[in-house]
């Protein structure tokens, strides 16, 4: 039985492997709106979209010690924003852009464990990524996610490093 469910992930590992990530083995965490923390609502550095970050409990707590820990999960819904007169995104005072209609949601999960299936060249270090549409279907496209986020090795991979253990010192 163990064996089939190996054979049926390694299929359906193979039949994804154009989407962005791999949501076989990164999910949606279940709840994480209301379970999650969110620590930051940031304008993407594509100028048009705003990202709004969760941290599960391992990640809030373990935040300010650098790396975060084993079980750390990360998620970024992004939201499209909406033209003003001008055709730039309308912003508020603070310079966040309005949130327009939720577009995605992408995930970060820190694992030590992952099983051989998953490639190293597609993980950054021990984090796995997906992407789904926001009502969480599929969202397949040919990100490589691990592209970007590699190279963040000093920040733990992540972009928004900073922003989360600022959150973190002043919340924990
Ligand atoms: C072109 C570079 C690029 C690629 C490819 C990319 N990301 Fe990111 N990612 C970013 C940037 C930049 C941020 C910070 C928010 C922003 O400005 O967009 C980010 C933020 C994130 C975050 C919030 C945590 C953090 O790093 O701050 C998650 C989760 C995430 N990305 C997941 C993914 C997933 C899943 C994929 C593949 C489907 C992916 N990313 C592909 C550049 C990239």
């Amino acid at each position: 039985m163990k064996k089939l469910a190996y054979i049926c992930l390694a299929l359906s590992i193979s039949f994804f492997a154009n989407a962005g990530g791999n949501p076989d083995l990164v999910k949606i965490p279940e709840g994480y709106k209301t379970k999650f923390t969110k620590y930051d609502t940031r304008n993407r550095l594509n100028g048009k979209q705003v990202g709004v970050l969760y941290g599960n409990d391992v990640a809030m707590s373990t935040a300010s010690q650098g790396k975060l820990g084993d079980g750390a999960i990360i998620v970024m819904e992004v939201y499209k924003t909406n033209p003003g007169d001008d055709g730039k995104p309308v912003a508020g005072e603070d310079g966040v852009f309005e949130k327009g209609k939720f577009a995605a949601i992408a995930v970060m999960e820190k694992r030590s464990d992952w099983p051989a299936e998953y490639d190293a060249k597609e993980r950054s270090n021990d984090w796995g990524f997906a992407i789904y549409k926001a009502d969480g279907s599929l969202k397949e496209n040919n990100l490589d996610c691990a592209s970007c986020h590699t190279p963040l090795s000093e920040q733990d991979y992540l972009f928004s490093h900073s922003s989360l253990v600022e959150f973190a010192k002043n919340h924990h």
